[in-house]
């Protein structure tokens, strides 16, 4: 199979339920030509390589016209400006920093660790939510508003409005995906309206944000200020939906993605039911062995840059394939087996380098929290189907419903 083909599979929705095999493929070749001049990095030490090396770049503006065309530039010519997701550095560092003061170290250290009691409430509300059913969709009854409201009460947007910006959210991670049958520009446009009604929205709870500051995110970014001076109400806005988006479809595939795999592994939810300090390790070997962002189609060289007995030339786009690079025998032991016990695992599910992953404390406690939750109150849960539909995203890969079956809630 050419490594054109390849990446056409991988890209192929048939083959969504289980690209691995593919990725197997793909690492024969650590950094592989594609015709049309993209280059594909799927081993762990180059991905690893190139997502601390300065020579590559995140910003949009650097993308050449023709992965600016496949790509979908949904920051570009908008009402937003790019957000710091798709900045290089000082633009990003700058950004980031000032994101950070209301979030985590060293001005708000305990922020995620506060919200504890308030995620645990809002899990144990959904679970109840259950009622006396004995089939639920685990998707849309409790992966998906579970981190939906938590973004909300995060950031100080009203859950009522839930609904509103539910379709541009799903819109926007849509575009993320580079697949090949659609026509490009076509999805770019789709995903530049709602980028623009998602930002009129937010304007309008930021002018309210201004006039009466609360204790949540976005009063914060409106309203303060350090050493990086204040942030522009343009950047307030593409900060807002930034985090708004990002906390949306990443984590409710770690959710489900982790369900199903420990519905597939029986043992281990056993385990975890009667050892919640289980979730921690067991966390982070769902994010090695299904990432929720499966690659990073968004980078460009800024140099040439030599790796991997192939030089990368100046101005070439990059896709870095996180979940190849987490499945790469010559990093992880044994890489295809699910083991919550591995000890050594430094996996890409966050990225790495500066733009690895700002949610990651926040995600990884909503995931703890959830599936120890889960894993205590559903009595004998079993999947009904399995493989489950997946949503068609390539990137930001989980299963659009995960219908499972059970006897009962437990107190
Ligand atoms: C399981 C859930 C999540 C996963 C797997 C995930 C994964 C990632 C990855 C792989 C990146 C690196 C992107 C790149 O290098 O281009 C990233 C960046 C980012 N994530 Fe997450 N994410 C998750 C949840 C969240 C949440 C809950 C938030 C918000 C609170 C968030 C906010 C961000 C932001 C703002 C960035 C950009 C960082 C930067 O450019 O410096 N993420 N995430």
């Amino acid at each position: 199979m050419t490594q054109g083909t390849l990446l056409r599979q991988i890209t192929d929705y048939a083959n969504r339920a289980d690209p691995y095999p593919l990725y197997a493929e793909l690492r024969k070749t650590p950094v592989s030509q594609q015709g049309d001049g993209l280059f594909v990095v799927s081993t762990y030490w180059e991905i690893e390589s190139l997502l601390h090396d300065p020579r590559i770049s995140s910003d949009v503006r650097n993308l050449s016209p023709q992965a600016a065309g496949a790509l979908p530039q949904e920051e570009e010519a908008t009402a937003l400006p790019p957000s710091f997701l798709r900045l290089d550095p000082p633009e990003h560092d700058r950004l980031r920093r000032m994101t950070m003061r209301p979030f985590g170290p060293p001005h708000s250290p305990r922020r995620v660790y506060n919200m504890r009691g308030e995620l645990a409430r809002i899990v144990s509300d959904l679970v109840d939510g259950f009622g006396d059913r004995n089939q639920v969709d685990l998707v849309d009854d409790f992966s998906y508003p579970f981190p939906v409201t938590v973004i909300c009460r995060l950031l100080g947007i009203p859950h009522e409005d839930e609904a509103r910006f539910h379709s541009w959210a799903d819109t926007i991670a849509a575009s993320l995906d580079p697949n090949p049958d659609e026509d490009p520009r076509e999805r770019r446009r789709v995903a530049q309206q709602a980028r623009t009604e998602l930002g009129v929205y937010l304007s309008g709870l930021i002018d309210e944000r201004r006039g009466a500051p609360g204790d949540d995110m976005l009063s914060a970014l409106v309203t303060g200020h350090g050493p990086d001076g204040q942030m522009t109400p343009m950047e307030v806005l593409s900060t807002a939906a930034l985090l708004l988006i990002a906390g949306h479809e990443t984590t409710v595939n770690l959710i489900a993605n982790g369900m199903l795999t420990l519905l597939r592994n029986p043992d281990v939810l056993k385990r975890l039911r009667d050892d919640p300090q289980l979730a921690v390790p067991l966390v982070e070997e769902l994010l090695r062995f299904e990432p929720p962002v499966q690659l990073l189609p968004q980078r460009t060289t800024l140099a040439d840059i030599d790796i991997a007995d192939t030089t990368i030339p100046m101005g070439a786009s990059v896709w870095l394939v996180l979940a190849s690079g987490n499945r790469d025998p010559q990093r992880f032991l044994d890489p295809d087996r699910f083991d919550p016990d591995r000890r050594d695992n430094q996996h890409l599910g966050f990225g790495s380098g500066i733009h690895n992953c700002f949610g990651a404390p926040l995600a990884r406690l909503e995931a703890q929290l959830a599936l120890t939750e889960l894993a205590r109150r559903l009595g004998n849960p079993r999947l009904v189907e399995d493989p489950p539909p997946y949503r068609q995203n390539a990137v930001l890969r989980g299963p659009r419903h995960l219908n499972i079956a059970f006897d009962g809630l437990r107190a």
